[in-house]
């Protein structure tokens, strides 16, 4: 998944709007674009567009964005979106391996009242959103195999430390908000699943969305949650690996493929071995899996 688009749980147009913006996941929120008095709401209609949408052929991937494990509500968001079968739920706020322990917990039970099959429901968590999760981001190897991919997140993190701001004058990050980032892909790679870049807020500056999905892909990240539809573009054009670049991973397979049991080969005057090898693979399983 290159591009994941955030809709308001409570807003069926923007849902709508969504399926028409080529994001390859929607996340449907029943979290902080979510008003406390509209929960109840925003579940009714996260359930009706699930159950609309998710039986059609060509469709993005849906996921659910429930509210944290510490807020009370996770049970009710649960007991509302297993029956239309999201792909994944997002968990906020999460530290650790043992949030998403207690995620599969609730998810297993609900999928068998529910007739699914156990693990039919993948699990992705946001894994920065307190000071406590940052120092728990190595926790999540082994947690469950739902796991599929960790993001992160600046905003909550940010009134957690209680800092001023989480970035500079030049739009850039600054320092705890780095280090959380590079947690977060640190985590994802340690737990062997995808890591995704968190939102970029100022919708309508395309270039510094541009730059910021640029330097994830170069850092390890392999997709970037959107808020905007007018975001899915870019960041799907940035995380589609180029024809040079599929070329070049193929390359790379078929001279290790035709010199087997050698740990190096030389291609056009440069040595690639094993790291080279597995990058490739791993190039190529993303272009399958868009
Ligand atoms: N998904 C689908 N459609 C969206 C959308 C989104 N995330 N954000 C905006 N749109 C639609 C709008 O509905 C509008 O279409 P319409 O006029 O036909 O209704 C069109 O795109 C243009 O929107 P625009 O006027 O540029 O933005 P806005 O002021 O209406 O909305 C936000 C701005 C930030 C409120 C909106 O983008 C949004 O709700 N984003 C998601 C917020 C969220 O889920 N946050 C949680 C994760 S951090
Ligand atoms: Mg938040």
């Amino acid at each position: 998944m290159r591009s994941l688009l955030f809709v308001p749980g409570d807003s069926p147009r923007k849902q709508a709007k969504g399926l028409e913006s080529g994001a390859d996941a929607l996340i449907v929120d029943l979290e902080d674009s979510v008003a406390a008095g509209r929960k109840e709401e925003a579940r009714a209609a996260t359930l009706a567009f699930l159950k609309d949408i998710g039986a059609k052929a060509h469709r993005p991937r849906l996921l659910v964005r429930v509210n944290g494990l510490d807020t009370g509500l996770t049970d009710a968001d649960l007991d509302a979106v297993v029956a239309g079968r999201p792909d994944a739920i997002l968990l906020p706020k999460a530290e650790g391996g043992p949030s998403v322990v207690h995620l599969d917990a609730k998810l297993a039970a609900r999928e068998a009242l529910c007739g699914l099959a156990d693990g039919a429901i993948q699990i992705m968590a946001i894994a920065t959103e307190t000071a406590a999760a940052l120092f728990a981001a190595g926790t999540y190897a082994g947690a469950s195999t739902r796991l599929a991919a960790l993001t992160w997140g600046a905003e909550d993190l940010s009134a957690d430390l209680g800092a001023e701001t989480n970035r500079d004058e030049e739009g850039r990050f600054t320092g705890p908000f780095r280090l959380a980032r590079s947690l977060c892909v640190a985590a994802a790679a340690a737990a062997k699943v995808a890591a995704l870049d968190t939102v970029f807020v100022d919708f309508r500056d395309t270039q510094g969305l541009r730059r910021e999905a640029e330097e994830a892909r170069r850092d390890g990240f392999t997709g970037k949650l959107a808020i905007h539809p007018g975001q899915v573009t870019v960041i799907n054009e940035v995380f589609t690996p180029s024809a040079a670049e599929i070329a070049k991973a193929q390359a790379v397979l078929a001279a290790f493929a035709a010199a087997p049991g050698v740990g190096v080969v030389g291609i056009d005057g440069v040595m690639y071995d094993r790291p080279h090898l597995e990058r490739a693979k791993r190039l190529l399983a993303r272009v399958s899996n868009h």
